[in-house]
């Protein structure tokens, strides 16, 4: 039986089935065995290139990486007998080449600094393809909101009818969120890549290794500077998570107004059946399961936020195996926040918005009273708070004829009549009207047909910036990866 080439020297004694099964991190390392087969050509790269160890030794590590890299790594890393990933891929490379070459690529490292690098490396992948998400989604939202400027719809404060709106507004509202939760891993992006490797256990160590020629093959922007710092924090992973919570958040929000819409009481969207599921006893139903299940994974992805922040709070410097703990929940919860981008996505994509029962709502519950209270602010020069008391007792008594509207005026003590001030129907009605309560909220962001199509103007623009950024990134990091294997390769041929 292979051993634990880690173990066997300090510690004596089998450890039960049961215990390594709870010690160890295999099943969340299987997310981090590639980047970690990366890190170590790296790493092996460096040992050569600073003369650490004899290039024989180098080719004969490296040819034993490259075929892990090529033909993928072997099953027998993952098995339990092994801590993790890392004792897992030494142990074999020791088998491979013999324990005087195998048992030299952990020269000058220790796992703690290794496994940061790791996770870092996958993150940054993630985090690249959840931007990207993000990007698609904000473009769904945007080419919805492209098509209906023009409809009308209720809009609501405290889910009662307050405002008209479009569809438009409504979408680039969350386009603008979205824009906001790529912004934020934006940011996150840039301190989750730059590079542990080199700081060893936490105190770097005494070869005279090269951190920034590693970090730079590895495609990272920068070093972890302080040693202790790069091996002990997590806090990277705390940021991302907050991230995807927040973003869950919003993604939850536009997820409760699919519901709503979809229910058959409301009817503003019909979303396709592969995003619904229906009723083992109730044979009509069409259920928008996609998007609760949705709405629902903002309390896992919270929880895996206030899982790895509780597994973090009272740790002492440097590393402590608690860490190995939260990287789990990090996986969790990205894979949540992307999956959820993604279904989001194709949801909104494939759904169909019906304009007329929108339009048939936008202007009930007395939605344009404001607009009828600004009519006649702008006519008599009179306060605001006097009309809105106004039109406020008008709609308590449930008629807006300039009759009503007087006898409201009298009886909220205005002082004066509406119609010796020669208000009209016409004029009231006017006022009321949908349309023309949009074509005057033109005010940058407003719903006015003439705002929202600056706006996506706008937002095509920050679009296409947000896009430009993102295929850097990920052509930098492709790069990195392609130099990375051809010094690898060039360095056994
Ligand atoms: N599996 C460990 C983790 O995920 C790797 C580092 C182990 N380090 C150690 N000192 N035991 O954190």
């Amino acid at each position: 039986m292979r051993k634990d080439v880690v173990r066997h020297g300090r510690l004596s004694g089998e450890r039960s089935g049961a215990m390594m099964k709870y010690l160890s991190s295999m099943p969340a390392d299987r997310y981090i065995a590639d980047a970690d087969i990366l890190v170590d050509i790296a790493h092996v790269l460096m040992l050569s290139e600073q003369k650490i160890i004899d290039r024989a030794i180098a080719q004969q590590l490296m040819s034993a990486l490259l075929e892990m890299h090529d033909e993928g790594i072997p099953d027998e890393v993952f098995d339990d007998r092994f801590e993790d990933v890392h004792a897992g891929i030494e142990s074999l490379l020791v088998e491979a080449c013999g324990a005087d070459c195998g048992g030299r690529l952990h020269i000058g490292r220790s796992r703690n600094d290794e496994v940061a690098t790791c996770i870092r490396i996958r993150l940054r992948e993630d985090i690249l393809h959840q931007m990207g998400g993000l990007l698609r989604l904000r473009e769904v939202l945007a080419g919805i909101a492209a098509q209906h400027t023009e409809t009308a719809m209720p809009g609501f404060t405290h889910l009662q009818h307050a405002q008209p709106t479009t569809p438009a507004h409504h979408m680039l509202a969350y386009e603008q969120a979205f824009s906001r939760d790529f912004d934020r891993l934006r940011d996150a992006y840039v301190r989750v890549n730059l590079c542990p490797l080199g700081a060893a256990a936490f105190a770097s160590t005494g070869y005279p290794i090269d951190r920034k020629f590693t970090a730079d093959l590895l495609g990272f922007d920068g070093l972890m500077t302080n040693t202790m710092d790069a091996a002990a924090t997590r806090d990277f992973a705390l940021e991302v998570l907050a991230d995807c919570t927040i973003s869950m958040t919003n993604i939850s929000r536009l997820c409760e107004e699919l519901v709503l819409w979809s229910s058959s009481f409301v009817r503003f969207v019909h979303l396709d059946d592969a995003f619904c599921s229906t009723s083992s006893i109730m044979p009509q139903k069409k259920n928008p399961d996609v998007a609760e299940i949705m709405r629902a994974k903002t309390g896992s992805v919270l929880g895996s936020l206030a899982a790895a922040m509780t597994i973090v709070k009272g740790l002492p410097m440097s590393y402590n195996r608690d860490l190995q703990e939260l990287t789990p929940h990090l996986w969790r919860g990205m894979g949540d926040a992307k999956e959820s981008v993604d279904l989001l996505t194709t949801m909104l994509a494939s759904a169909t918005f019906d304009t007329e029962r929108m339009a048939e709502e936008a202007g009930k519950g007395f939605s344009t009273a404001t607009d009828l209270a600004d009519a006649l602010v702008r006519a008599y020069d009179i306060p605001f708070r006097t009309a809105h008391s106004i039109v406020g007792r008008a709609v308590q008594k449930g008629s807006l004829t300039v009759a009503a509207l007087d006898a409201a005026a009298e009886e909220v003590g205005a002082g004066f009549s509406l119609r010796g001030k020669g208000l009209t129907q016409a004029q009231v009605d006017k006022a009321l009207s949908v349309a023309g309560s949009l074509s005057l909220r033109k005010a940058p962001g407003g719903p006015a047909p003439v705002a929202t199509r600056k706006a996506l103007a706008g937002r095509k623009k920050q679009l296409d910036a947000d896009s430009a950024l993102l295929d850097a990134w990920c052509a930098k990091v492709a790069k990195a990866e392609k130099r990375l294997i051809g010094a690898a390769r060039r360095l056994v041929s």
